[in-house]
């Protein structure tokens, strides 16, 4: 199988919009009282921060492909640089991609390639993601990983430092 992650380039960023409609459909399933997806007129869900991830610096929009064909994407962005943190703002493998590792490779490769205090979270509906995470997050940090609620319980949060940890410097 191959895998390949890399960043997407501006002139792709409409593949990144499509595959995104995907991956929101795929989420609603976890909406709550208090964070609801909903279609727009044009029956597209639409994300507002996608061009950020060119516009500004310190966002990164990965997407991955498996055997030349696309298969998730994942977008990191940082919160703030004392100390340098980053978080995942969108992570998603495609179905018939699912439970054969791509997600691990891809979040492995995050980590090699982004090193410092790392945030991330999940609604709490969202028991794969939950799983997928913890198991993540226990690897890139060796094991010192804080899990947490946020959001009055409605999220579940792990944050770990993995600027101790072998790989190759953030971009
Ligand atoms: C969550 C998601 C990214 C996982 O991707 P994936 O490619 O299927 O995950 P992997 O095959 O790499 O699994 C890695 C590990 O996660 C855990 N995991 C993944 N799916 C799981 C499930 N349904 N139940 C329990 N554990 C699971 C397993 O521990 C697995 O390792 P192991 O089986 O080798 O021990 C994928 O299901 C997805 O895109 N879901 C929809 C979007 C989403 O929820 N994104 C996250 C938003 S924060």
């Amino acid at each position: 199988m191959d895998i390949d992650i890399s960043l997407v380039p501006a002139g792709k960023k409409h593949v990144l919009r499509n595959m995104l409609e995907l991956y929101f459909y795929d989420c609603c399933e976890f909406d709550d009282e208090e964070d609801s997806l909903e279609l727009n007129e044009a029956g597209l869900y639409g994300y507002r921060y996608l061009d950020y991830y060119w516009n500004e610096d310190d966002r990164y929009p990965y997407i991955v492909k498996v055997n030349g064909n696309l298969a998730g994407f994942s977008l990191i962005r940082t919160l703030g640089h004392e100390p340098l943190t980053f978080s995942i703002s969108e992570f998603f493998v495609m179905k018939k991609y699912r439970n054969i590792g791509i997600g691990a490779a891809m979040s492995t490769k995050m980590f090699e390639l982004h090193k410092g205090k790392w945030i991330i979270n999940t609604p709490i509906k969202n028991i794969t993601a939950q799983h997928f995470w913890r198991k993540a997050a226990k690897n890139a940090s060796l094991g010192v990983y804080d899990e947490y609620l946020i959001d009055n319980g409605r999220r579940m949060e792990w944050g770990f430092d993995n600027s101790g940890c072998c790989g190759i410097n953030a971009k």
